[in-house]
């Protein structure tokens, strides 16, 4: 896919993420409490609560997955979920660009390790018309979590090019999450909840971003080395039991598991 070919953001440029002022989260009600969330497959780890979906459903596919598919754009209000989340909703408004999915994210804890092998890109340009804007997504921490981290790396097997971004109540976050690999590492004992929402690239975009004091290089949130090593040795030693099991079953590694469904079901099992 060629990113030359849709309109970008010089800011989205910079990093591939922007992190914006922060909402004053614990002002308003916990609405993430009351929505209804949707199983993915059987896999009961990770619940999407869908506030916009491809056509208005509750569920949480790939836009591109329906009939017909469309691209990440043009999501449909899920009137039950926004009935319950009225504030959640006009956050995901805001900016004001056009919105794929909506959803809320409910992450169960797991390790440095797992987010590791978690890593994946988006595929949310899929379908996108050339000429038109790059969809990218923001992240709209909801639970408190200063101690969990967006993990992006723009080379996925090089921990040097490791951004880690901590996700505190009301901590908003753009991210390229086609351009790079990301998943949270949310060593909680409780699950986390943040707001997913695909906005396309535009001027809209550009200016809610640019009105809260964006910033595009932080700091690592520091990490202690043997947990970095032990994670990156977990993290590749689930690489290669995938690879042998897909191997088993006869896949052709040349085209890996790349088949539309078995890559959006990636997708959700690993979002962040
Ligand atoms: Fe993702």
């Amino acid at each position: 896919m060629d990113k030359a070919a849709y309109r970008t953001l010089p800011i989205m440029e910079e990093s591939g993420y922007a992190i914006v002022d922060r909402y004053d989260q614990q002002a308003d009600p916990r609405e993430w409490e009351d929505l209804v969330y949707v199983d993915w497959k059987s896999s009961g780890d990770t619940r999407f609560a869908p506030l916009a979906s491809a056509y208005g459903d509750m569920e949480c596919n790939g836009f591109w997955n329906h009939t017909p598919p469309k691209t990440d754009k043009d999501g449909v209000w899920v009137q039950e979920n926004v009935d319950i989340a009225p504030i959640l909703t006009r956050r995901a408004q805001e900016p004001g660009a056009n919105i794929g999915r909506c959803r809320v994210i409910e992450l169960q804890p797991n390790t440095y390790g797992e987010a590791l092998y978690n890593l994946h890109r988006d595929d949310n340009n899929r379908l996108n018309p050339e000429g038109t804007g790059w969809i990218v997504r923001a992240f709209f921490n909801l639970t408190d979590d200063a101690d969990s981290v967006m993990i992006l790396r723009s080379d996925k097997d090089d921990p040097s090019t490791e951004v880690r971004i901590p996700m505190p109540a009301g901590q908003q976050v753009v991210i390229d999450t086609q351009g790079y690999y990301h998943a949270v590492w949310h060593p909680g004992d409780k699950p986390r909840y943040c707001l997913i929402t695909s906005y396309e690239s535009g001027p809209e975009l550009d200016e809610w971003i640019t009105a809260r004091n964006p910033v595009t290089h932080i700091e690592n949130h520091p990490i202690d080395p043997q947990v970095a090593a032990e994670g990156e040795a977990l993290a590749q030693e689930k690489r290669e039991a995938r690879a042998a099991a897909l191997a088993a079953k006869g896949a052709d590694p040349r085209f890996g598991d790349g088949s539309m469904a078995v890559q959006a079901e990636k997708e959700v099992l690993s979002e962040a």
